[in-house]
């Protein structure tokens, strides 16, 4: 029997004594005000119809509710409030079962937790990932939690803001019991049965207090917490307002006390520049996945097998990548003894894993067997994708995609892992195909780092932009389009960072100076440090040198950075960094030599010379193509090069302190910036106009 509820994103049945409430808000059941409106309508219906004893609450499509609906924050609330939906499930007379599957996330996750029960299929995953959004749960999420998993678990949920999987959430108490997939709604509808059946209470999280009397004994649990953590969370706002709401379930006098401090630090936060930020964030990374003329429709190659020249330091890391997945890969390296050191490296990063925890030893096993090597291109003939990762050498690369063309099946996607190097002239040596090949860039370490940059050439097909898209997102990574130039998006604007760098450096700052203003502005760290960690010997050679940077007489004397244990800096033998004096004499002389003074350079010129001349090289990148959006930039820097991600990416950035403000500054500093800068047009006509790059 179905019952009317009124207007909402919800319909409700009866069958027997079990009233089913389904919401239905594609695509992710968002608590959007629909939503809200839906929740509350059918829960009082429910609550309304004598023939209902219990109640299941259960999503259509694709997930559980996702939480609330992003594109709401910063307008004026619609009701009915989250809070007046939470109210009538948690304080009504009938219990209420969430049947979850998906992902019952942040307000999503709240609802289920005002439920009295919560039955969940295996798949489902559970969490409060606010956090990533520069929150906090703001609808009894921080006050819920510990009293279910204790206030030590809670801390870690609310600051790493993961997705608990549901055999977790069993263990821990967040759900009750783990029904069969695809058996959800029968599942729930038994359980909720047996609640009637066993005369169950209507069990109320809130009422449970054992937990936080447990955590009250423990008076440095939040120093702890806050001291253990301190590197993580350096620069974010939202990890301690997090904390100081599970300090406060701890210690007010009653849920209702500490549900009020969790709503005003919510409230802080939801209005602030970082969740601003961390919002846009969010649907800038949704963005780049979308490409206008490549859609659902574009047909894209099925990836059953890849094959990855190189078994380097990028060739190792992409192939965990697809092993993670479940995908096969071969790789192909010039001898057995390249081989053997490549695949120990990557057996050595699994087996670290193991001992972390992250994966058990028996996956490290299935991992390595979908690895195989071979010393012949041959071995790569059934591969659907091909990625190369050797030296960066155009001649080498050439050569490899001369026999990737001889080699490669039909329709095989032809990527190379290049850095910088012209994609349109590696693929003009796949002379029968040139359209299957595509750039794939990964970044250092290729396991690790989110990004993924897919270079388009110019006569890159669209399959292959979609089949690196795609593949990108199935290895989780987060992938960007990028035209054709040297440096792509990312390595383009890090080179115009890295030429204002080093050129301070010869006006009178040092590496050390500069590192530490990037990496008090958020940054993971500095240029400098960045280099010694890549190592200065990147496409040096001692025959070649010409000792005209500081970087080759480093080289010279074997600084090479941190592999060598001296770069700009001395390390020690734990890699602590100390500033060098030999790095100083170095820089002196060469001062000496081009007839520099010195001159003090504050925080201040560091600060503006290095980010707006990110700023400026990216408005070229923008108006020239090579980005679709700004927003994609802000993708690249976020993902792959720790750009702070609460200061939402340089274009981001730029907006925040006006255009206006970054051309005057930098028309004021055009002496230091040399002959070879220019602003670019872009920038100066939005300026001009009063525009913005992302707004
Ligand atoms: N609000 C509004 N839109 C949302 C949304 C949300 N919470 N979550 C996802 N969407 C949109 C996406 O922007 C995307 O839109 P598009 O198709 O127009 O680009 C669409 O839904 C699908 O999203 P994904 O591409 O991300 O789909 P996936 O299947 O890959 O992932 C997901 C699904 C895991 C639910 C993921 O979307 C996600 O992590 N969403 C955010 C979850 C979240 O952070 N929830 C907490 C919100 S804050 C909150 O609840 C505050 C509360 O405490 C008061
Ligand atoms: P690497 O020197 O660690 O590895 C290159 C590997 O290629 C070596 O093991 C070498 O034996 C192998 N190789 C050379 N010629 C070969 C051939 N003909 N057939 C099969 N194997 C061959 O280099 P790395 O750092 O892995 O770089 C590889 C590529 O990735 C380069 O194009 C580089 O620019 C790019 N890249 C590097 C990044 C980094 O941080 N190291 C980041 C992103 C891209």
């Amino acid at each position: 029997m179905k019952i009317d509820i009124g207007p909402g994103a919800a319909t409700l049945v009866v069958e027997g004594d079990i009233g089913i409430l389904s919401v239905n808000h594609p695509p992710v059941n968002a608590l959007s005000q629909v939503t809200r409106q839906g929740l509350l309508n059918g829960m009082r219906a429910a609550h309304a119809e004598p023939a209902i004893k219990a109640i299941v609450l259960i999503c259509e499509g694709r997930t559980f509710l996702a939480g609330a609906d992003i594109t709401e924050f910063g307008k004026p609330p619609q009701p009915p409030s989250l809070y007046e939906a939470q109210d009538v499930i948690e304080m009504g007379p009938k219990p209420v079962i969430a049947a979850i599957h998906g992902t019952s996330l942040g307000g999503g996750f709240e609802v289920a937790l005002c439920c009295h029960y919560r039955v969940a299929v295996p798949s489902a995953k559970c969490g409060l990932p606010e956090v990533h959004l520069g929150l906090l749960p703001g609808a009894g999420g921080t006050q819920r939690l510990p009293r279910i998993v204790g206030a030590s678990k809670a801390l870690e949920m609310v600051t790493a803001g993961n997705h608990v999987r549901a055999d977790e959430c069993l263990t821990m108490g967040l759900v009750d019991a783990i029904v069969p997939e695809g058996s959800l709604r029968a599942g729930a509808i038994a359980f909720a049965q047996q609640v009637l059946d066993e005369g169950r209470p209507l069990r109320k999280v809130r009422d449970a207090d054992e937990k936080l009397l447990a955590a009250r004994a423990q008076p440095s649990l939040f120093a702890d917490f806050r001291q253990a953590n301190a590197r993580r969370f350096r620069g974010f706002l939202a990890p301690e307002y997090n904390i100081r709401c599970i300090e406060a379930a701890v210690h007010s006098a009653s849920f209702d006390a500490g549900k009020a401090v969790e709503r005003s630090l919510f409230l802080e936060l939801v209005v602030g520049e970082q969740s601003k930020a961390q919002r846009y964030a969010f649907f800038a990374e949704r963005q780049a996945g979308k490409i206008p003329d490549i859609d659902a429709d574009t047909p894209s190659v099925k990836v059953a097998r890849v094959g990855i020249i190189g078994a380097g330091t990028m060739g190792g890391g992409i192939a965990m990548n697809f092993a993670n997945v479940g995908i096969p890969v071969t790789l192909v390296e010039t001898a057995q003894s390249a081989l053997d050191k490549g695949l120990a490296v990557v057996r050595r990063n699994y087996e670290g894993s193991a001992k972390r925890g992250r994966i058990s030893l028996p996956q490290v096993e299935q991992r390595m067997a979908l690895l195989s090597g071979s010393t012949e291109m041959q071995a790569l003939a059934d591969c659907d994708l091909v990625i190369e990762a050797v030296f960066e050498n155009m001649a080498l690369k050439k050569d490899i995609f001369g026999q990737l063309d001889r080699i490669c099946k039909p329709g095989a996607v032809l990527a190379t892992n290049t850095s910088a190097l012209n994609v349109n002239e590696i693929a003009s040596a796949a002379v029968s195909r040139p359209e299957a090949v595509v750039g794939m860039h990964f970044f250092s370490p290729a396991n690790v780092m989110k990004l993924l940059e897919v270079v388009r050439g110019e006569l890159t097909a669209k399959t292959a932009v979609a089949t690196a898209m795609q593949i990108g997102r199935k290895i989780g990574k987060v992938a960007a389009l990028s035209g054709v130039c040297p440096g792509f998006i990312g390595n383009r604007i890090l080179a115009a960072r890295s030429r204002q760098a080093q050129a301070m450096v010869l006006e009178g700052a040092m590496p050390w100076d500069i590192d530490r203003v990037l990496y008090d502005f958020g940054m993971p760290m500095g240029p400098f440090a960045m280099s010694d960690l890549a190592g200065l010997d990147i496409g040096w050679s001692r025959e070649s040198s010409t000792g005209a940077t500081i970087r080759e007489r480093l080289c010279e004397q074997d600084r090479r950075g941190q592999k060598t244990g001296a770069g700009y800096y001395d390390y020690d033998a734990a890699r602590n960094a100390t500033p060098s004096d030999v790095t100083r004499g170095i820089i002196a002389a060469l001062m000496a030599e081009q007839g520099k003074r010195a001159r003090p350079i504050d925080d201040r010129e560091i600060l503006e010379r290095c980010t707006y001349a990110m700023v400026n090289e990216a408005a070229k990148i923008l108006d020239e193509g090579i980005a679709l959006r700004a927003s994609d930039i802000d993708v690249v820097w976020v993902n792959g090069y720790g750009w702070p991600v609460y200061r939402g990416g340089p274009m981001w950035y730029a907006d925040s302190v006006g255009l206006g403000v970054i051309v005057r500054r930098l028309q004021a500093l055009a002496p230091q910036l040399g002959p070879d800068f220019s602003l670019s047009p872009l920038l100066l006509r939005l300026a001009a106009e009063g525009g913005s790059f992302t707004g």
